[in-house]
């Protein structure tokens, strides 16, 4: 008989603690009726944003990221010493050297292994499954994921097709080994640079954007890795209890959706009030729908992102410790 304890060979790695960080400041459609040629009508049926919060000047993108980490790792129950890796996936570093990694090590007054991920939106999928092989390989005990953007300080506002999506925010995971049968079931990472030119940081270090070009993909993509993912893990659409997707724009979420046949109150939905805050829309909707009670221990959830790259990432976990 095979007898599994803690740090044997066939415990997945999960999530076994969350923080998420949005900063104070909210702008709403309106506000922006009065500098772009857009309404909040339009903004509301085209996207589903109403909402998005904005850091002040001062609130770099490594504050963001303590504030969330600092949440997870109490809410793990660990100590800082005890974390073996910190990834952090961003595309807004306070600087590109040092990382915002790096930057966090000094905050928690800790030594460990350290570095920044760039995958646009996909970044804090790409960011659990690195966590995953070093936990599953037994490399380390803890691992802390967090996605975190300052997308403000690369919008162009004078843009009205870019201007009036994006939001900031932070979120963190604390990932370790969990009992057999839960944690992170299987993944998918992609990336396809022939697409790169569609949505990227151009000249000016503002967001560029073909909307159409990128909607097109991520409709395709989002319910494809959907579908993928839970076929990695043995599992069929019905198994699903609940999809987090990206919050990109409602109607690329209602799609992927869809495509899973979930009910509407199955899918996490958080667009509204965040707008696309990249990297930590996932795990900002994951710790809401956590704290709002709508996940149980042994519920099979959908995390599905894309974005810049162009790049893509799902996993699929069966939830609790
Ligand atoms: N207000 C009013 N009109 C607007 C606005 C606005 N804010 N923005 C665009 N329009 C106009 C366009 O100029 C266009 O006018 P035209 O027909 O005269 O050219 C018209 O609205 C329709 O444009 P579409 O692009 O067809 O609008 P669509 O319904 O596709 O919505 C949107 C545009 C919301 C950008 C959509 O394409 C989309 O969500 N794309 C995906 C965006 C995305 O998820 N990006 C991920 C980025 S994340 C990252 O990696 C940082």
């Amino acid at each position: 008989m095979l007898v599994l304890k803690k740090g044997g060979c066939c415990m997945n790695a999960g999530i076994i603690g969350m923080g998420r960080y949005v900063p104070e400041k909210i702008v709403k459609n309106i506000d922006f009726e009065k500098t772009l040629d857009t309404t909040d009508e339009w903004i509301r049926s085209r996207t589903g944003i109403e909402a998005r919060h904005f850091a002040t000047e001062d609130e770099n993108t490594s504050h963001m990221a303590i504030q969330a980490t600092e949440k997870a790792i109490e809410n793990a129950g660990i100590t800082p010493d005890q974390i073996g890796l910190i990834v952090v996936a961003t595309v807004t570093p306070d600087r590109a050297f040092p990382s915002v990694a790096c930057q966090l090590t000094e905050h928690l007054g800790i030594q460990c292994a350290a570095m920044d991920v760039s995958a646009a939106c996909s970044g804090f999928i790409y960011g659990l499954v690195t966590a995953k092989q070093f936990i599953e390989m037994n490399s380390y005990e803890y691992v802390l994921v967090v996605g975190v953007e300052k997308l403000s300080k690369i919008t162009d506002w004078n843009d009205r097709n870019t201007a009036i999506l994006f939001g900031d925010g932070a979120c963190a995971a604390i990932v370790s080994k969990v009992s057999q049968g839960r944690g992170i079931l299987s993944f998918e990472l992609g990336a396809d640079g022939s697409g790169g030119k569609h949505l990227l940081l151009n000249d000016e270090n503002h967001i560029a954007m073909n909307g159409r070009e990128v909607f097109k993909f991520a409709v395709r993509q989002m319910g494809e890795s959907a579908i993928s993912v839970l076929e990695k893990a043995g599992l069929q659409k019905e198994d699903c209890d609940f999809l987090i997707p990206h919050q990109a724009n409602i109607r690329i979420m209602e799609a992927a959706r869809e495509r899973l046949d979930l009910p509407v109150e199955k899918m996490s939905k958080t667009v509204h009030k965040y707008g696309n805050t990249s990297a930590a829309s996932i795990g900002i909707s994951l710790v809401e729908e956590l704290e709002n009670g709508k996940i149980k221990d042994d519920d099979v959830l959908v995390l599905v992102g894309f974005g810049g790259g162009l790049t893509w990432g799902a996993v699929t976990i069966r939830w609790g410790k």
